[in-house]
């Protein structure tokens, strides 16, 4: 049993410390002996760590810190939308749960289009048309029921009695409160705004409705698709023109799907597969980079971003081309991740000039020919909204078992909806498929089908938990949220430990840069690259775009010599490990 002191304790000293501390990038590691969580708020990692005291292991760390996150980080934390969840048992085995959300029965390919044709505008993105039917009760308490240890009550224990009792609230999450599309919807202007009377920095948000949902999926989780909460939901949903139904609901389900699997060095990578493609992009990546010696080019030198951003530009190419929900579409995720793709794209990149993505030639690859001649007309894909506002987790305990986690409502607080008296927000995730099919965008481009809208199919995501292992040790366990500059974000974590011998702690911290594709430019954030860097880069072709940063890794590295737990959290959104 959660005795209230401890949390109300803990509560208070999270908010002295919000009120003392100006939060900086840390620059050493959090250490820890045995187990560990790391996520965007100490209060989340802090109940999965009491969870694992309490005799839990990561995979019930990991839903407690998950239904904490639906509480303490509204943005994105969430139990009104999806996620994955990548787990690593210590004996070796590994799974992963797609809870994405999925269109609703009722969803067409053109819904979001006028009768011009035309994208409607925020049509799939703001309100009850853009919600797809959430997965994220179901996921955790799926993951939970079959790997936890405890009972799922006392696993959801700390998120109910944060929603319960409150929780003090940062600068920013204050200011965040303000979102003038939260105004626009009575039931989230009431639960965030107190209509117009503005929380401030330090004020307790207490949550009773969401305690209230929360106690029922904690006694009753089928509540959520089946019962009580499921039938509230729809009526909300008929309220504000939503199409999801009771039978959407109740249809709704968690696939185990095959882990997708790659090497890089000497060191096993394991990642999300379709309908993310953040693993097998992820992983192309990685391939078409073993074959430079990036520690030699030097850690962010203008030639070791020139290779890295060429890397990224062919994988997110084959993304926009070929990626989807599997269910629906094929997805060629061997021929991507095989190495000998890889080393054919390779080929196609010059060290001293970028290739205009307009000209990108995929190299011949059998089986991609016939899908592309079949299926796909490749260089047609329009550059999509992609959202960066999703947040990741990772869990270690102390039996070596580990978790990473990405969830998402989408958008920061996605449809920007509350279900009513349920007090919890819906995503806009039906914004992660394409909107508009078939129709030339500015470019002139046409996209490909494999992630149009279709009754029951899964959006496209970029979410990349990823777990990697060394001579079939745990070594890292990443993620982050950050629209398609996820899976960059991961790929310059990870290349920072494996390739430039960074810490985990550092990093996170190190400098970004991204590049999707289209548009056809390098995205940096503003701090963190010298100007001769960016002068070279300029020189060889590459146009620059800066902004001041992005993403939030929240990861875990085992140290190799010692077995310590060493935490990589991002102070760019004042992230936490906790351990012990
Ligand atoms: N909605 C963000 C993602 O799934 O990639």
């Amino acid at each position: 049993m959660i005795t209230r002191k401890p949390l109300i304790l803990s509560v208070v000293a999270v908010w002295l410390a919000s009120c003392c501390v100006v939060f900086a990038a840390p620059f050493r590691p959090t250490h820890a002996g045995k187990a560990m969580v790391v996520s965007v708020n100490e209060l989340a990692s802090r109940a999965g760590v009491e969870i694992m005291k309490a005799g839990g292991n990561a995979i019930d760390a990991a839903v407690a810190t998950g239904f904490a996150l639906a509480v303490v980080h509204p943005q994105a934390g969430n139990i009104g939308g999806g996620g994955f969840m990548l787990i690593r048992l210590a004996d070796g085995s590994a799974h992963f749960l797609d809870y994405r959300e999925k269109a609703p029965a009722a969803a067409t390919r053109d819904m979001y289009l006028d009768a011009q044709g035309q994208v409607i505008k925020d049509a799939s993105l703001l309100g009850y048309k853009a919600i797809g039917v959430p997965g994220s009760v179901a996921g955790m308490v799926e993951a939970q029921r079959h790997w936890g240890r405890l009972k799922l009550a006392r696993v959801m224990q700390p998120a109910i009695q944060l929603a319960k009792l409150g929780f003090p609230l940062s600068y920013e999450d204050a200011k965040e409160f303000h979102d003038k599309h939260l105004t626009e919807y009575d039931d989230s202007r009431k639960l965030f705004q107190r209509n117009g009377n503005f929380y401030k920095q330090g004020e307790v948000f207490r949550q009773p409705e969401l305690a209230r949902t929360l106690e029922k999926i904690s006694s009753d989780p089928n509540s959520f698709y089946k019962g009580s909460i499921a039938r509230e939901l729809v009526n909300e949903m008929k309220k504000g023109g939503g199409l999801i139904t009771e039978k959407d609901l109740a249809e709704y389900e968690v696939k185990e799907r095959e882990v997708v699997r790659g090497t890089y060095r000497g060191y096993e990578i394991l990642g999300a597969p379709p309908p993310s493609s953040g693993g097998v992009a992820l992983i192309e990546i990685l391939n078409i980079l073993e074959g430079y010696d990036l520690a030699k080019l030097g850690n962010r030198s203008a030639a070791s971003i020139h290779v890295t951003s060429e890397a990224f530009r062919r994988a997110m190419y084959d993304r926009a081309d070929f990626m989807g929900d599997p269910d629906f579409s094929q997805v060629p995720t061997p021929q991507l991740i095989d190495k000998k793709y890889a080393a054919a794209w390779r080929e196609t990149i010059d060290p001293d000039r970028a290739s205009p993505s307009r000209q990108l030639k995929r190299p011949a690859f059998a089986a991609l020919d016939r899908l592309a001649l079949a299926n796909i007309n490749p260089l047609t894909q329009n550059p999509i909204h992609e959202p960066e506002n999703t947040t990741h987790y990772s869990v270690v305990d102390e039996q070596g078992n580990a978790v990473a986690v990405t969830t998402t409502l989408n958008d920061s607080f996605g449809s920007h909806v509350t279900a009513g008296s349920l007090g919890f927000l819906l995503n806009d995730e039906m914004d992660d498929f394409s909107s508009k099919p078939g129709v030339p965008n500015t470019y002139g481009l046409i996209q490909g089908p494999a992630n149009d809208i279709g009754p029951a199919k899964r959006p496209l995501s970029a979410m990349t938990p990823t777990i990697v292992t060394k001579d079939g040790k745990l070594f890292l366990v990443l993620g982050s949220p950050g629209g398609p500059r996820i899976i960059t974000t991961v790929a310059n974590i990870l290349m920072g430990v494996i390739d430039y011998g960074l810490n985990i702690q550092q990093a996170v911290n190190a400098p970004r840069f991204h590049h999707q594709w289209l548009p056809d430019s390098i995205a940096m954030e503003s701090v963190g690259f010298s100007p001769d860097t960016i002068k070279l880069l300029s020189s060889k072709g590459h146009k620059l775009d800066f902004s001041s940063y992005w993403s939030d890794g929240e990861c875990i590295e085992v140290d190799p010599k010692t077995g310590e737990l060493l935490g990589g959290s991002d102070a760019r959104n004042n992230g936490k490990a906790v351990g012990y």
